[in-house]
């Protein structure tokens, strides 16, 4: 995105927020990310990766899809080894369906000759990523796109990571008891904030579902497309699993007395800054993603909570010991052994890592509650020769 699109962007911003006399922040968030021209995500861009703005687990090392695809061929199993879907929603670049398909491929081909992955993508530039670096699977046929109503029926896996803390999000304070919202206004010096009345009834029923509440003086998100999503993802599964991988924390966590400024975070070459009124269409905005609605949500449509943990616990049950073992190995030069697992360790190390603010949730629907290979407790993990 050039400076003169930055402004474009800007400028219909401004332009929104004196004909409506300020925004919901939420709908500011939206613009910024998914406008049809300028936004973070639709125009062409370089997001993920060392020449973008972050990283993902996908995009540190292809084990992390490897590992997912264990899971998902146990889960064929579980639905009886027929035609399975994997839909993938914000595949981003495609790295974690090209690591699952090709994994799929050589270790599992009954597996992958029985599948039908479709991904679900709104940004064209993310899409003509996906089509070049999936290009092969497409010629198979083992892929397409779709919209996510089109999965009706749908019988197999869900998959998302960092979906959900991409969507836009409501800002909420509480003030003298009273919830308030954080509108978006024009001041002479760039974009202000206003705090109004809620702009829609469903954030206090939001609260009211959770059971919690902002303390006073603090400031949250509430992010409700999240669940209107998990509403839609349960009504179009027929049987099987939404696998959820995120940054996030049950609700009382997320909202606890002591986060007095909420989650919202903006990236940009791997800096973070929490103004989202900076670089407006060239950053990223997230906010961590409330696990408790989700599960709440989704149990009123038939979904069972299988599974709920850190993303390191999911990691290891799946055998991720044994994997970076087993790639070291076959590693001859030392220092690219070192470089491998240090590597590797990104995505189960707590600080600075991504194993402990990511959460996996995978959700069941009339399928029982079998016990699922991520599961598996680190204490009955048996620590493979020269894993530490
Ligand atoms: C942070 S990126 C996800 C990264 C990717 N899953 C990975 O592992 O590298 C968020 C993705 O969600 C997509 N997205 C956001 N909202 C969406 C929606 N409503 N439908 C489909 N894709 C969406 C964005 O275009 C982007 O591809």
């Amino acid at each position: 995105m050039t400076e003169n699109q930055k402004s474009e962007l800007t400028l219909e911003l401004q332009q929104r927020i004196n004909s409506a006399a300020g925004i919901p922040f939420s709908e500011f968030m939206e613009q910024a990310l998914y406008h049809p021209e300028y936004g973070y995500y639709t125009a062409a861009r370089t997001r993920i990766g060392k020449k973008g703005d972050f990283f993902t687990s996908s995009s540190v090392h292809s084990c992390f899809g490897q590992l997912i695809a264990r899971q998902l061929e146990q889960m064929w199993q579980l639905l009886g080894q027929g035609s399975f879907i994997i839909a993938e929603q914000g595949a981003g670049e495609g790295h974690l369906c090209l690591d699952i398909l090709n994994t799929l491929e050589e270790k599992y081909p009954a597996f992958y000759a029985h599948l039908d992955y479709r991904l679900i993508e709104l940004s064209p530039d993310n899409r003509q990523r996906q089509e070049q670096i999936l290009h092969r699977h497409f010629a198979a046929g083992r892929v397409t796109w779709c919209e996510l109503d089109d999965l009706r029926g749908m019988v197999g896996c869900f998959v998302s990571n960092e979906l959900l803390d991409a969507f836009p999000v409501h800002l909420i304070e509480k003030h003298a008891g009273e919830l308030q919202e954080v509108y978006v206004v024009n001041r002479e010096d760039g974009f202000g904030e206003d705090l109004r009345p809620l702009s829609v009834n469903l954030i206090k029923k939001y609260f009211q579902q959770i059971g919690i509440e902002p303390a006073e003086g603090n400031r949250c998100e509430v992010n409700l497309v999240a669940c209107e999503w998990m509403q839609r993802v349960a009504a179009v599964l027929e049987r099987g699993f939404v696998l959820t991988i995120d940054y996030g924390y049950l609700a009382e966590e997320l909202y606890a007395p002591y986060r007095h400024a909420g989650t919202l975070l903006c990236y940009h070459q791997h800096q973070t800054s929490e103004d989202p009124y900076q670089r407006v269409g060239c950053q990223d905005i997230t906010a961590h993603i409330d696990f408790t609605s989700l599960q709440k949500i989704g149990g009123r449509q038939g979904l069972d909570v299988l599974y709920f943990g850190h993303q390191y616990q999911f990691l290891m049950g799946l055998g991720f010991l044994e994997m970076l073992v087993e790639m070291e190995s076959r590693e001859t030069d030392p220092k690219k052994a070192q470089a491998l697992r240090m590597n590797l360790k990104t995505l189960i190390l707590p600080e600075g890592g991504m194993g402990e603010s990511f959460k996996v949730l995978v959700q069941g629907k009339n399928i029982g509650q079998p016990e699922l290979i991520c599961s598996k407790r680190i204490r009955d993990i048996g620590m493979p020769t020269g894993a530490f």
